[in-house]
């Protein structure tokens, strides 16, 4: 029987693949036999993380919230690449405030890297496809905060909402092309955002990082912190043909936080 999870040939293009959840995601999908290009401001980690993978690779700079920037970087990635069917647009930021002191500045940075950088990444690729015909499949990475309104994060939590609604109206739009589209809505994840979250999170409720750490624990009921490689094995299902029948999903990975 043929591997359903067997990406061998697929060429996808990760955003935010330097680091944390997006270079679990590059290395698993390169474990599972895709060729990955990595799209990063951070493009000395990217290349980094390029240089450890069995199918090797390509490391092109972006800024997701610019529109020449996604479109110059994926036409390099595209040409490295020798073609482009898997989209993974991880690439996100977080900054933490009570809603009532939310700067314009900060809604703008959570909103421009977050909402419109999923946007443009999404609309870019999908242009090409339906010129070619090509068949791709998207996975956005949404959050837990997509779903359910979170505490000192509220403008984020309105940036991934965006992004999961985004992604279930696209899902609508392309099925009839063949084009699926996903998000992933992970919980509690340890990456250099979470390091930063809990710094923040402790300074702003007057509780030690440490117990930071531990309460998001507890509130976890499979009861340890989520690691990278949580998500990134679910985004390599959602990308190969074992859900070849599933579109418009934000799929929980939360160790159990949330459960519908
Ligand atoms: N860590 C968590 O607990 C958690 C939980 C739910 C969802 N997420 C989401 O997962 C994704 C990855 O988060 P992470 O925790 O790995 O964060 P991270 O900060 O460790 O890594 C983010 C990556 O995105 C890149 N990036 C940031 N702004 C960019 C821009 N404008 N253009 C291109 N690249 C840019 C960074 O250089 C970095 O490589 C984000 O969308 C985040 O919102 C994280």
């Amino acid at each position: 029987m043929a591997d359903i999870f067997d990406l061998t040939g697929r060429k996808a293009i990760v955003t935010g693949g330097s680091k944390g959840i997006g270079a679990a995601i590059v290395r698993a999908l390169d474990r599972a036999g895709a060729t990955v290009a990595i799209a990063d401001l951070d493009v000395m980690t990217a290349q980094s993380v390029v240089a450890e993978l069995k199918n090797g690779g390509f490391a092109v700079e972006i800024d997701v919230t610019k529109r020449e920037s996604v479109e110059h970087a994926f036409n390099l990635a595209v040409e490295g690449l020798g073609g482009f069917d898997l989209l993974c647009a991880n690439a996100g930021v977080s900054t933490m405030k009570p809603a009532i002191d939310i700067t314009d500045e900060e809604w703008d940075f959570n909103f421009d890297v977050n909402a419109r950088g999923v946007f443009l990444a999404n609309q870019i690729a999908t242009r090409r496809w339906l010129a070619e015909g090509t068949k791709g499949v998207i996975v956005n990475t949404a959050s837990l905060a997509a779903k359910v309104g979170a505490p000192l994060l509220a403008h984020y939590s309105a940036s991934k909402f965006a992004v999961f609604g985004w992604t279930q109206s696209l899902a609508r739009e392309l099925a009839p092309k063949g084009i699926r589209v996903n998000c992933v809505c992970p919980g509690f994840v340890k990456t250099s955002m979470q390091e930063r979250e809990i710094v923040w999170e402790a300074e702003l409720r007057g509780m030690t990082p440490e117990a930071v750490r531990a309460e998001y624990v507890t509130m976890t009921p499979l009861g340890r912190i989520e690691e990278p490689e949580d998500v990134a094995d679910v985004v390599v299902f959602l990308a190969s043909d074992a859900s070849r029948f599933m579109t418009g999903q934000g799929i929980n990975i939360t160790g159990g936080v949330r459960m519908d």
